[in-house]
């Protein structure tokens, strides 16, 4: 652990690097109305998504995180053994254990740093960025790297209409900094948890209360199960007030805020967000159209697209503000001092990670097979990738001891 020497604790906390990865293949409203009772026009306009990214079979939770991650580090001008910290916020982990942070850790090549998961649902990125925070603040590490990630789409039953149209698949990162100089970064945040909302939105087998089994599975109780009017009740009011009071541990006002980056489940739920803060829409970044609800990623790459599409510059006020199960609810009012063009160094990075497994265990096909006809039909034959895996790190072949 790399510790400051004592009377050196940071005068200030400071994103220095972000990126985020979505993966290639789109799954478009129109797919969806071949596998549910739904149509192109009822999303969009209850929702605002017109599509999402569906990883490919050889993608994992941690793979999309380390891309990210990589994407970040680099933009932060850093290697990879400088982050003292990963926290990946997920609640769609490539196991139960180890962590997904661990796998991360390996596919980015850094091997110094400690490692765990965040577990706020979609509120996981804000979570783990406000951790991040002050584990840095306190002077235990310098460098912090936040992932959100999620592979949603492996977890959606893809009879049911109200769940399989809102998810989708994804990873934002950023690098959280000590700094030497005064003022920036982190201003004010929030973070709150209501279990009265636990079963609203909730994944009810695998875990100690009803472990995977023939019956679970038969029951479908390993899919997400969601009651939308109640969330979106919730939602709506939370989304705003954890925004406000941010703002006020800030010491600024609303309309002070340059851009706020919401959490990206409903572009609904950003109107309203807008219309109790008294604002106009033109403050609130909006990417759900192209990728749904990407859960603990969707304010990491939302937060990376407002910088890298210039909406971002050095000196602005920003609100990152997040809702998910639990019912938890995160916000950050930070204020932005890195260059927005060093986004351009993420260029740099191949969009390839992998992550090890044990050579004498093999993972069972992870695409959802109604899904994956679908898809087939029409994309043509698909090349099946899972042992033909790029850029396979060497120790991926080590032995595993008998
Ligand atoms: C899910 C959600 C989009 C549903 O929108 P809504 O306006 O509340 O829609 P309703 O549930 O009232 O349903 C309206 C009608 O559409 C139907 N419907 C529901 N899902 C449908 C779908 N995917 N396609 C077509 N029709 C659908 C309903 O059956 C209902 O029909 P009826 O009037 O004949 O009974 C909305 O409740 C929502 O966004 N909830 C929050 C979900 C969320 O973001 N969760 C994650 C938070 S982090």
């Amino acid at each position: 652990m790399s510790r400051p020497a004592a009377g050196t604790l940071p005068r200030s906390v400071r994103i220095t690097g972000w990126g985020h990865y979505a993966p290639e293949r789109v799954l478009s409203n129109r797919d969806l109305e071949k596998l549910v009772d739904t149509s192109d026009e009822w999303i969009r306009t209850r929702t605002g998504i017109r599509e999402r990214r569906m990883a490919a079979p050889h993608e994992t939770t941690a793979t999309l995180a380390a891309v990210a991650g990589k994407r970040a580090i680099a933009v932060a001008g850093l290697a990879a053994d400088d982050i003292d910290l990963i926290l990946v916020g997920t609640l769609t982990p490539d196991y139960w254990m180890p962590s997904t942070a661990a796998l991360v850790k390996e596919a980015i090549g850094n091997s110094r740093a400690a490692a765990f998961d965040v577990m706020a649902a979609c509120s996981g990125f804000v979570f783990a960025y406000a951790t991040a925070d002050a584990y840095i603040r306190s002077g235990a590490y310098r460098h912090v790297l936040v992932i959100g990630a999620e592979l949603l789409t492996r977890f959606l039953d893809f009879t049911d209409r109200n769940t399989s149209i809102l998810f989708g698949d994804g990873a934002g990162a950023v690098v959280v900094s000590a700094s030497d100089e005064e003022g920036g970064g982190m201003a004010g945040m929030e973070l709150t948890t209501d279990p009265d909302g636990a079963y609203m939105i909730w994944l009810p087998s695998g875990g100690s209360k009803s472990p995977s089994s023939a019956e679970t599975i038969q029951r479908g109780e390993h899919y997400v199960r969601m009651e939308g009017k109640e969330t979106y009740r919730y939602a709506t009011k939370t989304l705003a007030t954890s925004a406000l009071k941010a703002i006020e541990r800030a010491g600024w006002e609303p309309d002070e805020v340059a851009l706020f980056i919401p959490h990206q489940a409903n572009v609904r739920f950003i109107e309203s967000v807008a219309k109790g803060l008294g604002l106009s829409m033109d403050k609130m970044f909006v990417n759900v159209e192209r990728y749904g609800n990407t859960s603990a990623a969707s304010v990491g790459i939302a937060l990376a697209e407002a910088v890298d599409s210039g909406r971002v510059q050095i000196g602005d006020k920003i609100v990152m503000v997040a809702f998910g199960a639990g019912f938890t609810s995160g916000a950050a009012a930070v204020e932005w001092t890195a260059d927005p063009a060093h986004g351009r160094r993420a260029l740099d990075v191949v969009p390839v990670a992998s992550v090890r497994a044990p050579l004498d265990w093999d993972s069972v096909d992870p695409m959802p097979a109604r899904l994956m006809a679908v898809l087939e039909a029409r994309d043509g034959p698909q090349v099946p990738l899972d042992d033909v895996v790029p850029g396979e790190p060497d120790h991926a072949k080590r032995k595993v001891p008998a």
